[in-house]
């Protein structure tokens, strides 16, 4: 097997920003936040582990998403960093992201269907807030747009 692509042998900086299409300044911010890990070698020199290549693509998924990174990082806190993740270790992950999409996609779709509708916020701005927050009642359950907040109308 060719060692660049032996899943045992670690990458040098340069290869991951090549694979990923990360920037090395990017790829230290993630570090710093503890989303993915490197080693050094003999001359100071960053190595990554090639699992991390599937860490920092994720990392990318999930911003395209709006995932936070703290959120995400919670999620890879499940995940082993001496070692490659197993398949578990990945489906665990996945079914924790799995749940907060799923919540994040019901969001957006109260969004969505509370567009033009009164979100609750507390601006008294639209005639419906006055039948939905008749004089900012709504302001007892809390700060932001409640009405969105609320358990799923199902
Ligand atoms: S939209 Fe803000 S209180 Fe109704």
């Amino acid at each position: 097997m060719d060692s660049s692509v032996d899943p045992n042998v670690p990458l040098a900086i340069g290869e991951v920003i090549r694979r990923t299409g990360v920037s090395a300044s990017a790829l230290h911010f993630y570090e710093r936040k503890g989303l993915i890990f490197s080693s050094r070698d003999g001359c100071n020199q960053r190595l990554y582990a090639r699992h991390m290549l599937r860490r920092i693509s994720l990392i990318i998924v999930a911003k395209r998403l709006g995932v936070p990174l703290a959120e995400l990082a919670a999620m890879f806190a499940c995940l082993p960093q001496d070692h490659s993740p197993t398949h578990e270790d990945w489906q665990r992950m996945s079914r924790t992201w799995k749940r907060q999409l799923q919540e994040r996609r019901r969001v957006l779709e109260d969004l969505e269907h509370e567009l033009t509708g009164c979100i609750g916020c507390g601006c008294l701005s639209m005639k419906a807030c006055a039948l939905l927050n008749p004089d900012d009642t709504l302001q007892d359950q809390g700060p932001g747009p409640v009405r969105l907040q609320q358990p799923p109308r199902r």
